[in-house]
């Protein structure tokens, strides 16, 4: 039999081994330059929450955008412009990031950024609740990859959203469907956990859509869906 200690102390080591991973994989593949950490920076001294995606989410996310030839993109979630910046460095210079924020607050703090980032001119930030944004964007659509990461109990809304402003080939990715695995409780016990919940299960009825899903952020207690739109 194990002894506790011995179970806490190997607890312990894989944490800290896979913290020290992490830290390596940020480093190698993912640096933040100044515009990233000055967008933590200002997103903290506006005393908002320090919920932005990982650097490698970041990049990630350019990895994405660049697969499929993205010139436009939606996200629905700016807070404080630090995964647009990811996003919109990997548009051609004509290319557009279409990003919605019901937080006036918030959007003051992400055109700050897209400001320093050099971005403000391929970044459009447009204020007010996303659902009611996004029924006036159609005329704007197919956006080639579409980025929800935002009020979790409006995740299957936005789902369906952004399978109406996609197109064959778009690429749809969701923050946060893990929830520290109360995404997967019966009932899931939340508000935040109900919708992802909802989103995944969406996702997975849906033909039309080729979905995965990982642990990424937050020591692997949440993460990414990842759907491609089938034709
Ligand atoms: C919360 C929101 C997020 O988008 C996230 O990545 C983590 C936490 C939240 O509202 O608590
Ligand atoms: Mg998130």
């Amino acid at each position: 039999m194990t002894h506790p200690q011995a179970n806490l102390t190997q607890l312990q080591t894989e944490a800290a081994q896979r913290s020290l991973i992490e830290r390596e994989l940020t480093a190698r593949f993912a640096p933040e330059d100044e515009v990233l950490r000055d967008a933590q920076a200002r997103a903290s001294a506006a005393g908002m929450p320090a919920i932005q995606i990982s650097p490698v989410q970041g990049k990630l996310l350019q990895v994405l955008a660049t697969a499929c030839g993205a010139r436009k993109i939606l996200e629905i979630g700016a807070l404080a412009g630090y995964s647009g910046t990811w996003l919109a460095r990997a548009l051609p210079p004509e290319g557009r990031l279409i990003t919605l924020e019901v937080s006036a607050k918030h959007a003051g703090v992400a055109r700050e950024t897209y400001a320093q980032a050099g971005l403000a001119d391929r970044v459009d930030l447009r204020l007010g609740p996303a659902l009611e944004t996004l029924a006036g964007l159609t005329g704007e659509a197919p956006f080639d990859l579409i980025f929800i990461d935002a009020d979790k109990g409006n995740y299957p809304g936005y789902l369906d959203w952004a399978v109406k402003l996609s197109r064959p080939g778009s690429i749809i990715v969701a923050d946060n469907v893990i929830r520290s695995g109360r995404a997967f409780q019966s009932p899931p016990p939340d508000e935040s956990a109900e919708g992802a919940a909802a989103y995944n299960a969406k996702l997975l009825a849906n033909p039309r859509l080729l979905s995965v899903a990982f642990p990424m952020d937050d020591g692997g207690l949440d993460g990414f869906a990842i759907s491609v739109v089938l034709p």
